[in-house]
């Protein structure tokens, strides 16, 4: 049984009105003044919990501040809906599925029904296929065609089937099989597809075509341009078995397509694309990194479920940062969040978590359709550090708009090399501590500014951010980073009171772009706005 949804609406809740009043004593109140009147609350306000350092006091936040979002996250149910969420109910309302992501790190002897039935050994069942494939492709004993061993592996698939995808393999790229070369195609753009494949042969080539619909547009267009190919070298449509395997919930399709089912690794509508890495969606990565590999990352991102289900709300960390999201972005009118990385390897993780953030909560009605009358889900955007320092946080210390950052870093390098990694973590810890408590114009001034320069080089500071701070980048240390912020996005969903699971949005526009090939193909006429019809008879002018 789905959760009931609430009647009381989020801005009736008494949290949200005491927030609200609470709110006009705080937004002047400044973060110096905070650190000043508690020489403790470096330590007061941080939290550790599997291996992952929380530090969230500079946020402009009190003790009241928690109590009252706590409290907004008890009258909101969390609780109640982690729990439904956990236990397989069908919380995704608008197209009738379970939500059980978790299932895919679950252990072997856990019991977790959907509809009756138990999904636990379905899960370990494709695991240990997919470790079997991944063995064989890594030890070269799974040949090509023509009897050459992988050199290539090309992941096609697009959103949830190629952001986690590349993301991972760039974040442990340091475990990965360095003899074998990985890409990504999921732009139906030509380029992607011919840049990747350029310097490739063939015969070494394995595509694994990851699509949970096997329907998607871009990626259907690519599979198809990847048989044709390889089968331009290969000559024979008996190819297709050694170097094509597909990923998918959707085994008709799938061998309509020309793939044997037999090399098929299935999940289920019960994964999200976007929460889908840990699924079979992630063949890729357990190539790359191999299987033990791929379990520590499973385990990573269990630990972390077990954290988010069972510690209290004052010591959760996906539920305090998911509570801080929603402290700035509807008290402080905050619009967007970025995500700093302090480590190379996670250079795609801000491109991933804009999917898992703004696919999930970018949503303005209710789970029963009302109008939201708040903000909800803020625009998430990033890069790694030190990069990001010399382009945009310019704006994010003395810019106009308020940005909540959260900064990561890890204690431990991967390639240590001379002093780069303190320089790098010193980076860290100085930016926090510049955009907290910036620079007053009485500090300007002492270091002998002329007064008409000193407006330009004061910083108000005041501006949030949490640290997270880590070991080292482990493949565990991924999955746990992972989870953090799908249940922060979770916490987040359930306080604005709207389905996370969802992603009609993105519906529209691949229907209208269905219609307008026909018309970019000149098969047919369309009727659409002026400002349209007249860029596809420019388009079909100027292309010939
Ligand atoms: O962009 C919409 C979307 O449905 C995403 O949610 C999904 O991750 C992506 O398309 C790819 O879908 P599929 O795996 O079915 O090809």
């Amino acid at each position: 049984m789905a959760m009931e949804t609430r009647s009381v609406s989020l801005t009736q809740l008494t949290a949200w009105q005491a927030l609200e009043t609470h709110y006009q004593q705080m937004q002047h109140v400044h973060l110096r003044k905070l650190f000043a009147g508690d020489p403790k609350r470096g330590e007061r306000f941080s939290q550790e919990a599997i291996g992952i350092y929380l530090d969230y006091s500079k946020n402009r936040i009190t003790e009241e501040t928690l109590r009252l979002l706590i409290q907004l996250a008890e009258e909101s149910g969390l609780r109640e809906h982690i729990d439904s969420m956990f236990r397989g109910d069908k919380i995704n309302v608008t197209e009738n599925r379970a939500v059980l992501h978790t299932a895919l790190r679950a252990p072997k002897d856990a019991v977790i029904n959907v509809d009756g039935k138990n999904v636990v050994p379905e899960v370990h069942q494709v695991l240990d296929r997919m470790s079997a494939f991944a063995d064989r492709v890594r030890s070269g004993d799974w040949k090509g065609f023509t009897g050459k061993r992988i050199r290539n592996v090309i992941n096609v698939g697009i959103g949830g089937s190629d952001l986690g995808p590349v993301m991972a393999y760039e974040a442990l790229r340091h475990y990965s099989q360095r003899d074998m070369v990985f890409r990504f195609v999921s732009n139906v753009d030509g380029t992607d597809f011919a840049e990747a494949t350029i310097d490739l042969d063939p015969e070494e080539t394995l595509f694994i075509i990851s699509s949970k619909t096997f329907t998607t547009l871009e990626t259907m267009t690519n599979a198809q341009t990847a048989r044709e190919w390889a089968l331009k070298k290969l000559g024979d449509e008996k190819a297709v078995a050694k170097h094509f395997v597909a990923v998918s919930t959707n085994a008709a399709e799938v061998s309509k397509f020309g793939i044997d089912t037999a090399n098929m690794f299935g999940f289920w509508d019960w994964v999200g694309g976007r929460y889908s890495m840990d699924s079979a969606i992630g063949l890729s990565t357990m190539i790359a990194i191999g299987p033990e590999n791929f379990k520590a990352l499973l385990a990573g991102f269990h630990e972390m479920d077990e954290h988010f289900r069972n510690a209290p709300f004052e010591k959760n960390l996906p539920v305090l940062m998911g509570l801080l999201t929603v402290w700035y972005a509807d008290f402080f009118g905050a619009e967007t969040v970025a995500v700093l990385p302090y480590d190379q390897y996670l250079k795609r993780f801000p491109a991933y978590l804009q999917q898992l953030t703004m696919e999930s909560n970018g949503k303005s009605v209710t789970l029963s359709g009302a109008r939201v009358n708040y903000q909800t889900g803020p625009i998430f955007w990033g890069e790694p550090g030190t990069n990001g320092q010399h382009s945009f946080y310019q704006l994010i210390h003395q810019g106009t708009h308020l940005i909540p950052c959260d900064f990561i870093g890890f204690a431990k390098p991967l390639n240590p090399l001379g002093n780069h990694h303190d320089l790098l973590m010193a980076n860290v810890f100085a930016q926090s501590e510049a955009l907290a408590f910036g620079k007053t114009p009485e500090q300007v001034r002492a270091e002998i500014t002329p007064d008409w320069l000193v407006p330009h080089r004061v910083f108000e500071g005041n501006r949030p951010s949490n640290t997270l701070l880590l070991e080292k980048l482990t493949p565990e240390a991924l999955g746990k980073l992972v989870a953090l912020y799908e249940h922060s996005v979770f916490t987040q969903g359930v306080i604005w009171q709207i389905n996370s699971f969802d992603q009609w949005g993105v519906e529209l526009g691949k229907v209208l772009a269905k219609n307008i090939i026909s018309e970019l193909e000149g098969k047919a006429d369309g009727k659409h706005d002026s400002s349209t019809s007249t860029l596809i008879s420019r388009y079909r002018k100027l292309k010939g």
